[in-house]
């Protein structure tokens, strides 16, 4: 697709995929506002997310962020060029709260509409701050997904593999609940691992083995050079699936359990609990993807996604993608966990190549990039 609109375009981006109700206003590459009104308290007793009380608390809470954010930005509805939702992945009771205003607001004010993958969001944020030429090798970490991605062009990504059971995001929260932090995990796991010692506590580190890597090794760096059509799915499907880049981190998880039932924290402080589960994470997640750059012959790595905001990581991955030749791009904190500014500025390059939702826009809940 090539944009037939260069000039700069207003949009108004919603996400509800998950419990942050955000809403952002976009001139171009330029936020005029990008409000996030977080669910952390509702679902933090739970140690996770309750999706009926995801999608209740968006009910209430998206119109008002919509109306504070159009406030902030200064622009009346009437003055936007188009209107981008996430529509998917996610809960899909929550997703369906910001595609229902969407279109209501799209109907009413005859405006654009646009269907914005999530994670296609969550690939680009970084392009709203900093420019990274395509090729480029992406590391989407949230709390659903653990993925690498080969992002070819706009609109153009293959996937080249992911987690096996449990999201990088979900491990934190996973330990952060053992340990008793609360949700959301990472952050937490984070602070306190900053006044921990990574090497006092030692967790096992899964490593996948490159199953069919004879086979995906020379088809994967080959396909990868020529142009991608969408339409290969088949390719697709067969280099994702040979688990050539893949992750696991169910294991790691259970290690911890185990290991608060055997020693836990009489022995050991939690800092140094965190700082040691932390640094397993972060190892299970840089040398996948280093390795998978240099094998792709790739000179630039972007890493996106809740968990790209994880201090360890951001500074362990830019140190050693150096020390190989790759230049690591990492969007600012701001933008690394759900927001609506990166599904707006993924909307404003689909409306300007044409693109339009119709009113019949669904929520999918296991919608694929
Ligand atoms: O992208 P995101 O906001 O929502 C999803 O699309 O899932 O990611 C949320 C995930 C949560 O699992 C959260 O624990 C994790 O990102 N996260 C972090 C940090 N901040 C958020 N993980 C590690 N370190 C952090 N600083
Ligand atoms: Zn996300």
């Amino acid at each position: 697709m090539t944009p037939s609109r260069t000039d700069p375009l207003s949009i108004l981006g919603i996400e509800t995929s998950c419990d942050d109700t955000a809403a952002a206003v976009l001139h171009g590459t330029k936020i005029l506002a990008s409000v996030v009104s977080s669910q952390d308290e509702v679902h933090s007793p739970y140690g996770g997310v309750v999706p009926e009380l995801a999608s209740r608390h968006h009910l209430r809470n998206v119109l008002p962020i919509i109306d504070q954010t159009l406030h902030t930005a200064g622009v009346q509805l009437e003055q936007l060029d188009g209107i981008a939702v996430t529509c998917g992945p996610g809960l899909v009771g929550s997703l369906l709260v910001g595609v229902s205003v969407a279109k209501a607001l799209a109907a009413a004010k005859d405006l654009p509409l646009i269907g914005v993958n999530h994670l296609e969001g969550h690939l680009l944020a970084v392009r709203l701050e900093q420019e990274v030429p395509f090729p480029f090798l992406c590391l989407l970490v949230s709390g659903g997904h653990t993925s690498l991605y080969l992002a070819r062009d706009w609109g153009n990504y293959l996937l080249l593999g992911g987690t096996r059971d449990d999201a990088a995001g979900e491990a934190f929260d996973k330990a952060a609940k053992m340990l008793g932090l609360g949700y959301p995990g990472g952050r937490v796991i984070d602070r306190l691992a900053q006044r921990g010692d990574p090497a006092a506590v030692r967790f096992p580190r899964a490593r996948l083995k490159p199953v069919l890597s004879r086979v995906a090794g020379p088809a994967l760096s080959t396909a990868c050079l020529e142009p991608f059509d969408c339409a290969q799915g088949k390719l697709r499907r067969r280099i994702a699936g040979t688990g050539k880049y893949g992750f696991s981190f169910s294991g790691l998880k259970t290690a911890l359990r185990q290991f608060l039932q055997t020693q836990g924290r009489t022995t050991f402080c939690d800092e140094d609990i965190a700082a040691g589960y932390q640094e397993a994470v972060v190892d299970m997640l840089v040398e996948p993807t280093l390795r998978a750059a240099r094998e792709l012959g790739l000179e630039r790595v972007v890493v996106s996604g809740g968990v790209s905001a994880n201090s360890r990581l951001r500074q362990r991955m830019i140190a050693e993608g150096e020390q190989c030749g790759l230049r690591v791009f990492v969007p600012s904190l701001k933008l690394c966990t759900d927001n609506a500014a990166m599904i707006a500025f993924a909307g404003t390059w689909r409306l300007a190549c044409g693109q339009r939702a119709s009113l019949a826009l669904n929520a999918s809940a296991t919608l694929r990039l």
